[in-house]
């Protein structure tokens, strides 16, 4: 069967770390699927490897310098640009530093900041670096930022002690390699519409109600659907976050706002993913100007509730794909089920707010994910771009053929 890798062109980055020896059978098994690898090593891999083995292996001239015009551009813009997967492996904890601060102080950095197409790391390090909390919190980072991480595993590290922070072998990098190019593809041709962040109902001029919510569940969902070839309309509430560019994109405030622009493109999409934290109630009257506080000692707010819009899709759904939250404080699997019922889900996601590292504001979740045929997958913590990667992976399994 022949490879996604066949035809792909594959820069592959090279960093130093004892590892780097290694990239030579990442090359071998890349061209074997197919691809056309162009190698570019920071100057440290070099006392690693020599560059004439990955140019000889690769019938590519190894990179190396920032400055170089090939291409008829600068190196890392012709490189950036005629990629279609980056993967650095070996990849240090230094050069990691570098990417999740946004670094480019050579060809490799400044190419990873120019390119859009994914990007795979192979960590390799010694465990007690791999522990240090910075290179843990860099992780993070990069992940959330959308890079997929293949390792580092337990092994024989260079020190000769055994730990973490051996480079995953060649053949399962690659393996990876194919798995996030095939991924790419998922959801081409298809339309879905994400909601995010809270909606806000006024009570005066000044005051509203609202939510913690942050957004960044829902714009992590848009960012990983258009990763994986999705066209997405994203409809959110107030939130501090960029909306990526290529989403066609619609700001609301109200509830009822986000319901006439939900409603308006429902017929269009394949599938909606509503993750918006949508006010149950808002005040029935909205004061015109500002309630002073010495017109009353207290103050009673008449609320009214607000539509459910999540309900109302999950009644004139047809076939299309509908995806459901819900934040809980207790009975999560039971208060889900309910729900995805309810609602007449095909998926709900089911967070307990009260545990650290879940819910509103934060860069992780702990989610719970139950589809329509009661099966159940217990996701622990991670970041929100992961758990977004999880979710389309599920989409895409119930998907109408
Ligand atoms: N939802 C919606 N419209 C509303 C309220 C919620 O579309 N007015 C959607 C949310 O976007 C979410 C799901 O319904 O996908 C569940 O929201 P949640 O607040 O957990 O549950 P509720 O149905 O509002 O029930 P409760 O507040 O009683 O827990």
């Amino acid at each position: 069967m022949s490879s996604v890798l066949k035809d792909k062109s594959i820069l592959l980055g090279i960093t130093g770390s004892i590892a780097a020896y290694k990239a030579a059978e990442i090359v071998r098994l890349l061209k074997r699927r197919g691809a056309s690898v162009y190698p570019v090593m920071t100057q440290a891999a070099t006392h690693f490897i020599h560059p004439l083995t990955l140019t000889s292996l690769a019938a590519q001239e190894a990179s190396l310098d920032l400055f170089e015009m090939k291409r008829g551009r600068m190196e890392h813009l012709s490189l950036a640009q005629l990629a279609d997967l980056v993967l650095i492996a070996p990849v240090t904890a230094n050069v990691m530093g570098k990417i999740a601060h946004g670094i480019a102080d050579d060809l490799l950095t400044t190419t990873v900041m120019a390119t859009k197409v994914p990007i795979i790391l192979a960590p390799a390090m010694d465990e007690g670096m791999y522990e240090n909390a910075v290179v843990q919190a860099n992780i993070r980072e990069l992940k959330s930022r959308g890079m997929h991480l293949i390792g580092p595993e337990e092994g024989e590290l260079a020190s000769g002690e055994v730990g973490k922070g051996r480079m995953s072998e060649p053949p399962k990098i690659v393996d990876y390699a194919e798995r996030i190019l095939q991924s790419r593809g998922d959801f081409a041709g298809k339309l879905f519409m994400v909601t995010a962040g809270p909606t806000r109902e006024a009570l005066d001029k000044v005051r509203f109600i609202s939510s913690y919510s942050s957004g960044k569940m829902g714009y992590a969902l848009a960012e990983e659907g258009i990763d994986r070839g999705a066209r997405i309309i994203l409809i959110s509430g107030p939130s501090p976050l960029i909306p990526p560019p290529q989403a066609e994109f619609y700001s609301v405030e109200t509830a009822l706002e986000m319901r006439k622009r939900v409603m308006e493109k429902f017929s269009a999409v394949d599938g909606v993913l509503m993750a918006a934290a949508v006010s149950d109630f808002r005040p029935k009257l909205v004061h015109k100007s500002k309630i002073k506080k010495n017109a009353c000692t207290s103050l009673k707010l008449d609320l009214v509730q607000n539509p459910d819009i999540l309900k109302e899709l999950g009644r004139i759904k047809k076939d299309k794909l509908l995806v459901g939250f819900c934040a809980e404080t207790s009975s999560l699997k039971e208060k889900a089920e309910e729900k995805l019922k309810e609602k007449n889900l095909d998926l709900i996601v089911a967070n307990d707010i009260t545990l650290e590292g879940a819910g509103f504001g934060v860069d992780t979740n702990i989610v719970l994910l139950m589809d329509r045929d009661g099966e159940v997958t217990s996701l622990d913590r991670r970041s929100k771009r992961e758990v977004a990667r999880k979710i389309w992976d599920k989409v895409k399994e119930l998907m109408p053929a």
